[in-house]
């Protein structure tokens, strides 16, 4: 794609929109909005702006448009597949500024939020007023609600509660070329046209720039208990997983951690725990609700099913502090790795009974192509984070084999009824694989709506289809 560059002259127009104060041209701006959280990528935007209003967000993109810059609209930069990279320069239109949370309708159990709103700091004030909004990313302490929303994020309370999507009633977006829409309606039920909010959940910005979101919200479930689950073999923990829901329980989370996952987190995070040489993966247990005497029934059930598929000695957290341990543990296991290791990351999803077939056969390819995974991630979703480290691999070996593999991973995926994708989208990272889940017609379905969105690819360009 060709794109113009950003003039002397377009950023006075870009200034005149947003205020000089909102535009940043200097080296360490360009730095900081040059990567997001995958890997080690770096793409340096030409000039970063922050608005504050949908209407001037409308007037930025009027304007590239018009100029033919390429605009990335950019969150917190948390993402993992490269969705914020701006890949041919231009214009990165950084969210932080939209950061407030616009209501909570507590008759209805809704909220109107800005996108820049930090999704912790959202869960927060609606558990001060005993209302619940569950996706909770590996990175809920700084990712924005309008990036979970363009990656239809999810996290560990997923297998019980759903993903971002299903949260969102209705949106506010800017389309590329520049007008303001309304997506849907705020009410649970709607069977009025094409579903527009949820085409622009999980377009990762292509489509249009989030500007407000009306979520749904639950009631807040006041207890919890967590349990521990070690099995001398991961491709038991793994079938374990399904039986609990065939058994009749839907855990709040159930998260699976192969050894490794848990030797790497240890040496990064201080969490006292013993695990005998002999374990080779846990499952992370969780149960929500109101009452403590079901809950404990309910984990009276898990552990049948556990110990039917032959588990060590199970540990269930017994006070707030342990509970806090064993989930730092587990939601830190992807930055324990980043910090030790070259590595890429993928995120494969099978229906949750292939799970134990999706491991296995992670570990064969890996041994073909003579890499090493460490494997974790919500095993209740059949969702499996699979970090390749690059150890003894050459730098040719790593650009040359490892895509091969990759490529047999998703096949394999694909194979078992899942997909290449479970929540931290394709972007930039994973586009050259799109063949595998999709045909050509199924492509170019989806590229159509791109092109009638964005007639002239101003809008986050690079991503999603080579
Ligand atoms: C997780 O579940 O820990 C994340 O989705 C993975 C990550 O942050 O890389
Ligand atoms: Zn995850």
């Amino acid at each position: 794609m060709n794109y113009n560059k950003v003039t002397p002259n377009i950023i006075s127009q870009l200034e005149s929109i947003a205020g000089k104060e909102n535009v940043y041209l200097d080296e360490e701006h360009l730095k900081q909005y040059s990567h997001d959280e995958t890997e080690d990528l770096k793409f340096y935007p030409e000039v970063i702006v922050k608005p504050r209003t949908s209407k001037e967000i409308s007037e930025l993109l009027i304007l590239a448009n018009r100029e033919n810059i390429p605009v990335t609209p950019r969150g917190a930069g948390t993402g993992l597949s490269g969705g914020a990279l701006p890949v041919f320069g231009g214009i990165i239109i950084a969210m932080e500024r939209f950061n407030s949370i616009l209501s909570i309708d507590e008759r209805n159990l809704q909220a109107t939020v800005e996108p820049g709103v930090i999704n912790q700091v959202f869960q927060e004030a609606v558990i001060a007023k005993g209302l619940f909004y569950p996706p909770d990313p590996a990175s809920k302490g700084s990712c924005f609600l309008g990036g979970n929303l363009a990656e239809n994020a999810g996290g560990p309370k997923a297998v019980k509660y759903g993903v971002t999507k299903d949260y969102v009633l209705n949106l506010e977006v800017v389309l590329p070329t520049g007008e303001i829409i309304m997506t849907g309606a705020n009410v649970l039920k709607n069977a009025t046209g094409y579903n527009l909010t949820q085409l622009i959940v999980g377009s990762e910005g292509t489509l249009g720039i989030i500007t407000k979101i009306v979520f749904r919200l639950l009631p807040y479930p006041s207890q919890t208990l967590l349990m521990l689950v070690p099995f001398a073999s991961a491709a038991k923990a793994c079938e374990a997983v399904s039986a609990v829901f065939v058994a009749g329980i839907t855990p709040s989370a159930m998260e699976f951690m192969e050894r490794d996952a848990i030797d790497w987190v240890l040496k990064f995070v201080e969490v006292n725990i013993e695990i005998k040489d002999t374990i080779q993966a846990h499952l992370l247990i969780e149960v929500d609700g109101n009452d403590a005497d079901v809950l404990m029934k309910d984990c009276e059930k898990i552990s049948e099913v556990m110990y039917r598929f032959g588990c060590d000695e199970i540990l269930l957290a017994e006070t707030a502090a342990q509970k806090e341990n064993l989930w730092k543990m587990r939601r830190r296991v992807a930055e324990a790795v980043r910090s030790h290791a070259v590595y890429k990351e993928e995120d494969t999803v099978v229906p949750r009974a292939e799970l134990a077939k999706l491991l296995t056969g992670i570990k064969e390819i890996g041994k073909k192509y003579g890499f090493r995974s460490v494997c974790y991630g919500h095993a209740g979703d059949g969702n499996l984070h699979v970090n390749i480290i690059k150890e003894q691999l050459s730098d040719e070996e790593w650009n040359t084999k490892l895509p091969l593999g990759i490529r047999e991973i998703f096949e394999l995926c694909v194979s078992l009824g899942g997909t290449i994708s479970g929540e931290h989208g394709i972007g930039w990272v994973q586009k050259g694989y799109m063949d595998i889940p999709f045909s050509e017609k199924e492509i170019s379905l989806q590229k159509g709506i791109k092109s009638l969105f964005d007639p002239n690819h101003i809008l986050n360009p690079g991503k999603i289809f080579v």
